[in-house]
């Protein structure tokens, strides 16, 4: 596909639902006593493949536009599926599945596509066999006998929300209490809707404590927009001159807004306004206008509260004046590709100066850069980046594979020319 150029961007957009939330109000909608009606539901690859699993184990899902109907089954009312469970792209999906499958009376395989298969699963197998789960192989497919789980005292070694909460629906079947320590705080979406369905889990800072489950009870979920996706049209708005940006409607849980204070502390003209809380959620509408960006140092523990923002805002530091570097982000190697590679390769065909680093990258930023033939490498989110990017630089560009968007956010090139009419 060739990257059509657009010369400013303005107006407003409202983004697809939330990919964290869609995921996890389908699972423990599944899981719960009576109906869950989800609105705003991302109807990305992911969740649908999700949406497939479930409907797998005998579970009624409805899907009307982007409304979907969960009718649970309860804690125990999975039954098991007939062949194995396909994630497609999914970590969530796959990850999670673990935490759930674990406890059943029943067995089960997992499997998704070439990525998935190459994304480490050991660090949800090692925790749940800790829980006396029986879970064959560490990388996909994996093989699951249902069995009793114990509660266990946990430390986990990477932020990662997926194992958190893998282990976290694992210890819902536990037969005592499960103690989760992270090392940084990671996104807290399963935490907040497991709250509101009645679990009995608390979180304390770094630490989270979950007790078994009698039952949950079903709550409708409006899933809000998400910042993963609402983040192309941050930065594209603050990079392109005579733009103005709204986006509407956008999950803000503070797990989630490291890019908002990244693009900020660049120099960013960013606000956030009509502000409001929807199902334990925090949502509203972003304004960003063109701006000159400066470079950055992001690193440390704001890494989990901007992960999947980080090839968008490595797009940010190539226009900023000076140098950004992005540190503490080993977790980028074992995305949808490898990350960092895939940003460092990717920029330096359009002559843009950046460094790979074992943890993350060197940009400096600022200089013109050239139109090059892109490779997405059937992630998603370097789709959407790099056409961000291509919009700065002169001459041509192309994308060898736009359909990848369709993972996270099946319109976006509609919506990404419509602010550039
Ligand atoms: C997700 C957590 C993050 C994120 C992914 C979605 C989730 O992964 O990158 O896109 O829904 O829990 P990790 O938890 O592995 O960092």
């Amino acid at each position: 596909m060739i990257i059509r150029k657009i010369s400013k961007a303005s107006g407003t957009v409202r983004v697809p639902g939330d990919k964290s939330i869609s995921h996890r109000a389908v699972m423990l909608g599944s899981l719960a006593e009576g109906t869950t009606e989800i609105t705003g539901f991302l109807k990305g690859a992911d969740c649908l493949s999700t949406i497939d699993c479930f409907k797998n184990m005998g579970i009624d899902i409805n899907i009307n536009g982007e409304n979907v109907t969960v009718s649970g089954n309860g804690l125990y009312g999975l039954t098991q599926p007939s062949g194995t469970l396909y994630t497609g792209n999914s970590g969530t999906a796959t990850r999670l599945l673990c935490g759930i499958l674990a406890g059943q009376s029943f067995s089960s395989s997992i499997t998704g596509d070439a990525s998935i298969q190459k994304r480490p699963m050991g660090r949800v197998t090692k925790p749940l066999s800790l829980m006396g789960a029986k879970i064959e192989n560490e990388y996909c497919p994996l093989y699951i006998t249902g069995t009793k789980l114990h509660g266990i005292d946990y430390k986990m070694p990477v932020a990662s929300a997926q194992v958190k909460t893998a282990i976290i629906l694992a210890g819902l079947y536990a037969d005592g209490d499960t103690k989760i320590h992270e090392i940084e705080k990671s996104r807290n979406h399963t935490e907040l809707m497991l709250g509101a369905m009645g679990a009995d889990i608390t979180a304390d800072g770094l630490d989270i404590t979950v007790k078994p489950a009698k039952s949950l009870s079903a709550v409708n979920v409006d899933v809000p927009g998400d910042i993963s996706s609402a983040a192309f049209f941050m930065v594209l708005g603050a990079i392109m001159p005579n733009s103005c940006i709204t986006v509407t409607n956008v999950g803000v849980n503070p797990t989630r807004t490291g890019i908002i204070d990244v693009l900020k502390d660049m120099g960013a003209d960013i606000t956030l306004e009509n502000m409001r809380t929807s199902a334990g959620e925090s949502v509203a509408d972003i304004t960003v206008r063109s701006s000159t960006l400066c470079g950055t140092t992001v690193g440390g523990d704001i890494i989990p509260r901007l992960i999947d923002e980080l090839p968008i805002i490595a797009v940010a530091a190539a226009s900023a004046e000076g140098e950004t570097v992005i540190k503490d982000a080993q977790e980028l190697k074992v995305k949808e590709t490898n990350r960092i590679r895939a940003v460092v390769d990717e920029f330096t065909k359009c002559g843009i100066d950046i460094t790979e680093t074992d943890d993350g990258m060197i940009i400096k930023g600022g200089k013109a850069i050239h139109g090059a033939d892109f490779k997405t490498y059937g992630d998603h989110r370097m789709a959407m980046s790099l056409t961000v990017l291509a919009q700065m630089a002169d001459g041509e560009s192309t994308l060898d594979d736009s359909d990848c968007a369709r993972v996270s956010y099946p319109m976006f090139f509609d919506d990404f020319y419509k602010l550039g009419e």
